[in-house]
């Protein structure tokens, strides 16, 4: 877990005999001393080699952008590199859940959110290497992808780029995919630093958060990714904290971000307005402005003035901020392109995506990370509403939600752009999200309704667009099986009014009806309904009772359409589970509202986040986090656990496979700490996803590091293990009723603060 920084000389001896092979024909034995000097430590040191041999102006250049739109493939920044010295150009892209640059062919993936419901790590590895790749394939240096703040606020518009609202399960997934993307040689990047939980006044918002809230949730999922992925680059975000700018805030980017976690790599700003003064934001840790600009003193993208530049060159000058500080910021940058080999081979632009390989991965992830959320027996029969079988379903009604012929993403920075055209014309296009952005969505030319007609090539396959709820529940009453389909478009720079499934009145340029009245007029009629969702977040659903199941599919990606007809047929069993909490209602939700007046955030709620809200407010979620169905059934038994001497807990259970269909269940193990020391009721402390042929059965163990176990002290500033019994559980979701349960006491320690 720890990355050691010291120089590693190991001495090895080289034996006599060894000498003897080749062939000296000198007896005596030979002692050679090689030094073996790990990675790390080249990069400090090639880079301090090269700091040395440059100017001032040269130090300042790569420290900002060269402004909004300056870099020459296009993405979103450009540091112009120094051929004198063989420093290549940094040209970063945005990359949330595949390039976000238009017409380069690019994979567009299913959002991060759909990735975190995988729980799948070693998917989260493969998805950050897709990205990497095809970032230096098309010339890009960096990837801004990333983003691990937590779901705090499910109304968040950038809910669908993040990785739900538990601290391990974002925290573990981040580490991955950034490892999966700088295996690429690309830079990766971990965003938004921090506690940028909610896009209404973004630039302005103050996060109010006390300490131990901030270290146990919010900056958690970053220490994590930080300490284990070892990420090129972190973006500090907009907002302030606890009063002071994230990316002018020395206790976030210096005490804790480097001197505390170790962090080598480079602090990038976030895009606009997120520095606001040269001197505070140099001093308190901040390397590299972004967008940048070539004159500060000239207003650019949005009136905006930047400080990286003359104003930065003028303080060193005068001393306002010291030479060392600069150079701490240029070796950060060097260290990381010696690091990642990007200075011995920088990405060359022109390169040819392999769509057939990103859609492969887009397909895997589509169909590792949708959630059966409900699949009941339509009334009168006993088998359940899916999968569909479709050998024996003559007439299908398909309605809604575009799935004529595509499925939804995301928008903003985000997003990725449908590269193989829009099919879905946008129906207000005045509208603007932060009166600058586009508020229309876009759409994936992948159709589920051709995909289930494949799935189906023996029934009568029609598709109603829902506009008319009347035509559409007569369709409904005479098909064998009525899928409609809902979604709820989201976009960086807006938060969602509520989590009730958007309508023509709460989203005008995106939906022509009231989704909620469509599904209830449908279920009414129908005989078999199926609801299949295309969202960022959560949503509310009225109308659950009346319908027989539901699959959430998220934002799925270029190849969603097939997957989700292979997970209606069954040829894929559904393993998804929730990385976030659906309330029945927005009033469950710690904040009622997002108030535009509201520009202190104060999250009054302290630790009791997400499902550590509902459990200790004992308030009934629609569905709990972790919750996913299958078409087969598991059962737990036979819980233990044990304790060693270093305080890692090995939980063990035995996992059944007691249906009738392989299947894989993430299995989650949660703890209850000691009482009375102010914790939620319980947290994930982590996980395994299993794969189990029917009637199979294994053992499985989870073993849980004393970190997981932690809470933090606010008097002395550090991670200490309680003393005290803990309860620990293995379930299928946060909330399983058959989850099993060993008590363990543990004599409690304090974790090593520094690295
Ligand atoms: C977003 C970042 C993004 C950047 C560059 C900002 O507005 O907050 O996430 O990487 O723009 O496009």
């Amino acid at each position: 877990m720890q990355r050691t920084h010291l120089s590693l000389i190991a001495s090895a001896l080289l034996s006599a005999g060894l000498a003897g092979c080749g062939g000296s024909s000198d007896s005596t034995p030979t002692t050679t001393t090689v030094a073996v000097v790990d990675a790390d430590t080249v990069a400090d040191q090639n880079a301090a080699a090269l700091l040395s041999q440059m100017t001032l102006d040269e130090k300042i250049q790569l420290v900002h952008g060269a402004g909004f739109g300056s870099s020459p493939i296009g993405g979103a920044g450009f540091v112009a590199g120094i051929p004198r010295l063989g420093i290549p150009d940094i040209i970063s892209a945005d990359s949330s859940g595949g390039v976000n640059v238009d017409k380069t062919g690019a994979t567009s993936l299913p959002s991060p959110l759909a990735l975190a419901a995988s729980w799948d790590t070693s998917l989260a590895n493969q998805y950050g290497a897709l990205i990497g790749k095809e970032l230096r394939t098309l010339g890009f240096t960096e990837g801004l992808g990333g983003g691990v703040n937590l779901a705090r606020e499910p109304r968040n518009g950038r809910t669908f780029e993040y990785l739900g609202e538990d601290p391990l399960l974002a925290g573990n997934m981040i580490t991955q995919r950034i490892i999966g993307t700088q295996a690429q040689n690309v830079i990766a990047t971990i965003k938004h630093f921090a506690v940028n939980d909610q896009e209404t006044n973004r630039f302005t918002s103050n996060a109010i958060v006390d300490e131990r809230t901030l270290r146990e949730l919010s900056l958690l999922p970053f220490e994590i990714g930080v300490k284990n992925g070892a990420p090129g680059n972190v973006m500090c975000s907009y907002n302030l904290v606890n009063g002071v700018k994230a990316c002018q805030n020395s206790y976030l980017l210096t005490d804790t971000l480097k001197n505390e976690w170790g962090f080598k790599g480079v602090v990038q700003s976030d895009w606009f307005m997120a520095v606001t003064d040269t001197v505070p934001a140099a001093i308190a840790g901040l390397d590299e402005e972004q967008p940048g600009s070539l004159d500060d003193s000239v207003p650019g993208f949005g009136g905006l003035k930047s400080h990286f530049n003359q104003s930065l060159k003028a303080a060193i000058q005068s001393g306002q901020v010291p030479q060392s500080r600069l150079d701490d910021m240029v070796l950060r940058k060097l260290r990381t392109l010696y690091k990642l080999g990007i200075m011995a081979s920088p990405p060359k632009a022109g390169g040819t995506i392999d769509r057939t390989a990103g859609n492969a991965l887009a397909q895997q992830v589509a169909e590792q990370s949708m959630v059966l959320l409900k699949n009941a027996a339509p009334a009168g029969t006993s088998t359940t509403a899916l999968p569909l079988n479709a050998a024996s379903i003559k007439s299908i009604a398909v309605i809604g939600g575009h799935a004529d012929v595509a499925v939804l993403a995301g928008g903003g920075s985000g997003g990725s752009p449908a590269q193989d055209g829009n099919p879905v014309t946008c129906l207000d296009t005045s509208i603007l999200v932060e009166g600058i952005f586009s508020a229309c969505a876009t759409w994936y030319k992948s159709s589920p309704l051709a995909a289930i007609q494949a799935k189906a090539p023996n029934a009568t396959v029609t598709y109603l667009d829902g506009t008319d709820a009347t035509a559409a529940a007569t369709a409904a009453a005479t098909a064998d099986v009525t899928i409609v389909f809902a979604t709820q478009w989201e976009s960086e720079g807006m938060d969602l009014a509520s989590l009730s499934l958007p309508n023509h009145t709460t989203d005008p340029s995106n939906q022509a009806y009231d989704q909620d009245a469509l599904i209830s007029a449908v279920a009414a009629k129908a005989k078999r309904t199926v609801v299949v969702l295309e969202t960022g977040t959560a949503v509310t659903m009225p109308w659950l009772a009346n319908v027989h199941a539901v699959l959430e599919s998220w934002y799925p990606g270029i190849q969603g359409g097939p997957a989700i007809a292979n997970l209606l047929f069954g040829t894929v069993n559904p393993s998804g589970k929730l990385p976030l909490s659906f309330p029945v209602a927005d009033s469950d939700l710690p904040q009622k509202t997002i108030a535009p007046t509201d520009v202190n955030v104060v999250y009054n709620e302290g630790l009791m986040m997400g499902y550590r809200w509902y459990d200790a407010h004992q308030i009934a979620p629609l569905f709990p986090f972790g919750h996913g169905l299958s078409y087969t059934t598991f059962a737990y038994s036979g819980m233990s656990s044990a304790t060693d001497a270093a305080g890692n807990v090995t939980v063990s259970f035995t996992l059944t496979n007691n249906g009738s269909r392989a299947g894989a269940e993430v299995a989650q193990v949660y703890a209850q700490l000691p009482s009375g020391i102010g914790e939620p009721p319980k947290r994930l402390v982590g996980w395994q996803k299993v794969q189990l042929a029917a009637g199979q059965s294994t053992k499985v163990s989870v073993t849980v590091p004393p970190q997981q176990l932690a809470i933090w002290n606010i008097n002395k500033h550090q991670w200490k293990v309680p003393a005290g019994s803990y309860t620990f559980y293995a379930g299928g979701s946060s909330r399983d009723a058959n989850a099993v349960s060993s008590g363990s006491t543990i004599a409690g320690q304090v974790i090593a603060r520094k690295l």
